[in-house]
């Protein structure tokens, strides 16, 4: 640990460049997601993703509460994105407050780019995403959470949203930042995209980065999305991949 002021800070990056957990900068931290543990939902998905914990559960599509959300042209996408009060250090007050409600927004946002809501009209397709243990880039890995879930529901779309946070730490652009990284990195930026097309459906920024900072750090980020995707892919395979035996037997 070294010291700025009375601040105690972690060194973020070594002489050898290694990062707090001894990452390269563009490694991302280990990331297992599972397909359909929950039964009572139509679809969803558990991401352990570094030291973050999330679980993704979708219903839908369903009818529409509030009731005058309804579109007669098709679904209403809902989000909501929910922290444990258990899921940080420092317990966190349990309910919604703003930042969660601006999660849940962007989050809803970036999936009506991608899902065939005018399928469905008059009903609504409602997302939870509930974080059990949080460690930084829990919108990212709510989304991936989320888009699997949604997958899982039978849901049409475009395709899945992989997403990562990129940021700046100790002046070097860093793919997927965590906790310590977050608070003393001098720039956040979590992004999600849609493989297929390259289109960026979520981009934030907190912090500060120059433009040449700024596309290396989104070339970083389609990097590691395409990355996620696989390990989404993966997970859809193994839940629905009937193993030859099984088949066997089935038949
Ligand atoms: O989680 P994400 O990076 O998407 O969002 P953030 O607002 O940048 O928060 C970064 C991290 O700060 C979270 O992942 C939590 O680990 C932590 N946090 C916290 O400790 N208490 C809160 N009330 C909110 C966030």
């Amino acid at each position: 640990m070294g010291s700025v002021g009375a601040k105690e800070v972690p060194v973020l990056l070594s002489p050898e460049g290694l990062r707090v957990d001894g990452r390269r900068l563009d490694e991302l931290r280990p990331l297992r997601i599972q397909a359909g543990p929950l039964h009572q939902a139509d679809g969803s998905a558990f991401v352990e993703w570094g030291a973050n914990k999330v679980m993704a559960a979708v219903y839908g599509p369903r009818e529409v509460h509030p009731r005058h959300l309804q579109q007669n042209n098709k679904a209403v996408i809902q989000c909501k994105y929910n922290m444990a009060a258990f899921s940080v250090d420092e317990r966190k007050r349990p309910g919604l407050d703003r930042r969660s409600q601006e999660i849940s927004k962007v989050i809803a946002e970036a999936f009506e780019s991608v899902v065939f809501a005018e399928e469905f009209p008059r009903t609504s397709i409602d997302i939870y995403i509930e974080v059990l243990q949080a460690n930084a880039g829990t919108r990212c890995a709510g989304l991936v959470a989320a888009s699997v879930a949604l997958a899982d529901a039978g849901i049409p779309m475009v395709d899945l949203l992989p997403a990562v946070a990129v940021g700046k730490v100790a002046g070097e652009i860093a793919l997927d930042l965590k906790k310590e990284e977050d608070n003393f990195g001098e720039a956040d930026l979590p992004m999600a995209l849609v493989p297929q097309s390259g289109r960026l459906v979520l981009l934030q920024m907190e912090g500060h980065m120059t433009p040449e900072e700024l596309s290396k750090a989104l070339d970083l980020g389609v990097v590691g999305c395409k990355s996620i995707y696989e390990k989404m892919k993966g997970a859809l395979r193994d839940r629905y991949t009937v193993e030859p035996s099984a088949a066997a037997e089935a038949a």
